[in-house]
C-alpha cells in the first residue's frame, strides 16, 4: 500500500518502532513527533528507561539498532538524554512524492466511514438584505461541502431560508399597498431592505395597518390561495436576488437547496403534540415551553426554549425541532452541521437539547455548530457601507471585482478583455472568500480591502499569482504535457523541503474536515506557495544545470501546482492559469 503524507508516514515510522521498542518491552510507546532537530523524534525510550532502571541512553542505542528503518530513513540516531532522532531518507521522500504526482488525489484521502452529512448553511431571509453574516456562513459552508465531499461523504446542503413568520402579515400588506408590479420591480433590483423597512415604518405607525397585518397573518397561516400567492411573490423575488448573490461568489448552492422554514410549518403541529405527549411541555407565561436540563439565566432561573407562543403562533425554535426530525427521519443524517452565527449558540444547544430528549436526535447522529464570530469595519465596529446603511451584498461584491481589477493594474496587459474580466472576478471573489476563510471562523474578522487584495501576504491573490507563475513555467518549459511521473531528486534543501511541503496536503485536508476549520488547508497552502518561492529562488527550473533536474524540478513545480490549484478549489477558490 502506498505510503503518503506526513501522518501517514509518522503512523509508519511508528509502527516500525513499535517493534522495536517490543523487543525491550512489550508494549512500550514510542511517542514519535514531528521535531526541529530532525524529520521526527522519539522519546518513549526515556519513560521506557525509567521504568526498567537503566540509563535512558542505553535503551535508546539498542532500540535504534535495531529498528527496521533503514528503507525509510537516512539516519536513526540517539541524542540528548536518550531521545531517537529520525531523518527520513532523501530516496523515501522522493519516491512517496512520485506516488503523489501521480495520484488523482493528491495525496488526500477518503473517509474510512463516509457519512451523511447535512449543511445547513447560508439561510438568509426573505424580503431582507443579506448581510455579511449570511456572507460568512455561505463562503464557510460552501467550503466545509467541498471538502467533505472530496472526502467521500454524502454532502445534503439546506438552505434554510427565513421564509414565514408573523412579519409576513405586515410585507403582504405592504405588497398590496404598494402595488404588484411596483413591489415586484423594487425588489426584483434587489432593494430588499427598502421594501421592508418600508414595511415596519407603516406597521408602527399605522393602527390600520396592523390590524391589516394581524388578519393577514391569520390568513396565511390557515392557507388562504390569495394570501398564499402574494407570499410566493415575495418568496420568488427574493430567492432571485438570492441566486444573484450565489452565482456572483460561485457557490454550490442552487434553487434545489432551499429548504426554507416555510417547508416545515405542516410539521409544527406534530412536535408540539409529541413533546406534550412525552411529557416535555410546561405551560409559563402563557407559552408552551421545554426547560432542558443544564440552561440557566445569569440569575440562575432556568431558561425555556419557546415552542408555542400565548397567541398560538410557533416559535424560530420549533422550526428547528422539526428540521433535526426530518433531517434524522426523512434524510436518515448521521451529521448536522449548523454554519451559524456564534450569537445563536445557545439557540442551538438548547435544540439540540431538546431534540435529544424527545428521541428525536439518537447518540449516534452528531449535531454541530459551525460558529463564526463577526464582520467588523476597519474601525473595528459592525460593517457598514460609506452611507452607514447596512452593507447591499451584491454591491460589496462588484466592489471586489472592481477593486481587485484596479489593483491587478498592468499584471494582466497581455491577456484578451474578457480573459483579464474573468481573472479580476476570481481576484475580487476570491479575496473575499479567503479573508473569512483564513483566519479562526470563531473570531470576529476585519474587512480590509487592501489587506484581503494584497499581493503579498496570507491572501487569494498571493497564492493564486504563486498558482499562475507556476503554470507560465511550466508552459514555457514546452509543450504542456506533464513531465512523466517518476520521482524527483532531493539533493538541494529546498527541494526537499518543497517535497515534504506536498506531503502534507492529505493532513491538511483531514484537518479542515476534523475541526470544520477551512483555515487549516489556506495555512497549508500559504505555507506550500512561500516554499516553492525559496525553492524557486535558488533552484532554477527552465535554466537548470542538466536535463535530469530539470525534469525533476518541473515535476516538483508541476505538483506544486496541482495541489495549489486544488487546495483553492476546496475553498471554492478560482486558480486562473493565466494571469
Ligand atoms: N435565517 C436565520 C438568520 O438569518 C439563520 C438560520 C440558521 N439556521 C437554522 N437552522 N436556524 O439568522
Amino acid at each position: 500500500m502506498p505510503q503518503w503524507g506526513v501522518a501517514d508516514i509518522q503512523a509508519l515510522l511508528t509502527a516500525r518502532l513499535r517493534a522495536a521498542f517490543d523487543t525491550v518491552e512489550p508494549g512500550a510507546d514510542p511517542v514519535l513527533r514531528p521535531s526541529e532537530h530532525a524529520d521526527f523524534q522519539a522519546n518513549g525510550a526515556l519513560a521506557l528507561a525509567k521504568r526498567l532502571g537503566r540509563p535512558p541512553r542505553d535503551v535508546a542505542a539498542e532500540i535504534a539498532a535495531v529498528a527496521d528503518l533503514d528503507a525509510v530513513c537516512a539516519s536513526v540516531e540517539v541524542s540528548g538524554a536518550g531521545f531517537i532522532n529520525l531523518v527520513l531518507a532523501d530516496s523515501y521522500i522522493a519516491a512517496q512524492v512520485g506516488l503523489l504526482a501521480a495520484d488523482e488525489r493528491l495525496g488526500s484521502r477518503t473517509a474510512a466511514e463516509p457519512a451523511r452529512i447535512v449543511v445547513d448553511y447560508s439561510a438568509p431571509n426573505v424580503a431582507k438584505e443579506m448581510h455579511v453574516g449570511h456572507l460568512r456562513s455561505t463562503v464557510i459552508g460552501d467550503a466545509l461541502c467541498r471538502v467533505l465531499v472530496h472526502l467521500g461523504h454524502d454532502v445534503v446542503r439546506e438552505n434554510h431560508v427565513g421564509d414565514w413568520g408573523t412579519n409576513f402579515g405586515m410585507l403582504i400588506e405592504h405588497l398590496l399597498d404598494v402595488g404588484e408590479t411596483e413591489a415586484v420591480e423594487e425588489l426584483s433590483v434587489g432593494d430588499l431592505d427598502g421594501f421592508y423597512k418600508a414595511a415596519r415604518s407603516s406597521f408602527d405607525n399605522d393602527e390600520g395597518f396592523r390590524e391589516r397585518s394581524r388578519r393577514r397573518v391569520v390568513a396565511l397561516q390557515s392557507g388562504d390561495g390569495e394570501t398564499l400567492r402574494l407570499w410566493r411573490i415575495l418568496v420568488a423575488e427574493s430567492v432571485g436576488y438570492f441566486a444573484e448573490v450565489y452565482a456572483k461568489l460561485g457557490v454550490l448552492l442552487n434553487g434545489a437547496d432551499i429548504v426554507g422554514e416555510s417547508t416545515y410549518n405542516p410539521m409544527l403541529a406534530d412536535v408540539v403534540r409529541d413533546l406534550e405527549r412525552a411529557g416535555l411541555l410546561v405551560t409559563s407565561d402563557g407559552a408552551r415551553c421545554v426547560f432542558p436540563p443544564g440552561f440557566a439565566n445569569r440569575d440562575g432561573e432556568p431558561l425555556p426554549l419557546i415552542i408555542q407562543k400565548s397567541d398560538g403562533g410557533f416559535g424560530y425554535a420549533t422550526t428547528d425541532l422539526a428540521a433535526i426530525r426530518d433531517r434524522v427521519g426523512r434524510i436518515g443524517a448521521s451529521r448536522i452541521l449548523y454554519v451559524v452565527g456564534s450569537p445563536q449558540a445557545q439557540h442551538l444547544e438548547m435544540c439540540f437539547a431538546v431534540a435529544r430528549l424527545a428521541g428525536w436526535l439518537p447518540e449516534s447522529v452528531e449535531a454541530v455548530h459551525v460558529a463564526f464570530g463577526s464582520v467588523l469595519g476597519t474601525d473595528h465596529k459592525m460593517l457598514k457601507s460609506r452611507s452607514g446603511a447596512t452593507v447591499k451584498l451584491v454591491e460589496l461584491l462588484d466592489e471586489a471585482v472592481e477593486r481587485a481589477a484596479a489593483a491587478a493594474g498592468e499584471r494582466g496587459a497581455a491577456l484578451a478583455p474578457d480573459e483579464r474580466a474573468r481573472v479580476a472576478h476570481a481576484l475580487g471573489i476570491g479575496a473575499v472568500k479567503y479573508a473569512d476563510l483564513s483566519g479562526d471562523r470563531t473570531r470576529d474578522y476585519v474587512f480590509d480591502w487592501d489587506r484581503m487584495l494584497a499581493f503579498d501576504g496570507n491572501t487569494a491573490p498571493y497564492l493564486q499569482y504563486a498558482h499562475a507563475r507556476i503554470r507560465s513555467v511550466l508552459r514555457q518549459a514546452g509543450d504542456g504535457a506533464s513531465p512523466a511521473p517518476v520521482a524527483p531528486s532531493l539533493a538541494e534543501p529546498a527541494e526537499r523541503a518543497l517535497a515534504l511541503a506536498l506531503l502534507g496536503f492529505g493532513d491538511a485536508v483531514d484537518a479542515v474536515a476534523a475541526s470544520y476549520a477551512p483555515n487549516r488547508l489556506c495555512a497549508y497552502l500559504f505555507d506550500l506557495a512561500t516554499t516553492f518561492t525559496s525553492f524557486y529562488e535558488t533552484c532554477p527550473i527552465l535554466r537548470a544545470p542538466d536535463p535530469e533536474r530539470r525534469h525533476s524540478r518541473l515535476l516538483l513545480a508541476r505538483v506544486t501546482a496541482d495541489v495549489l490549484a486544488t487546495g483553492l478549489d476546496l475553498l471554492g477558490i478560482a486558480a486562473p492559469a493565466r494571469m
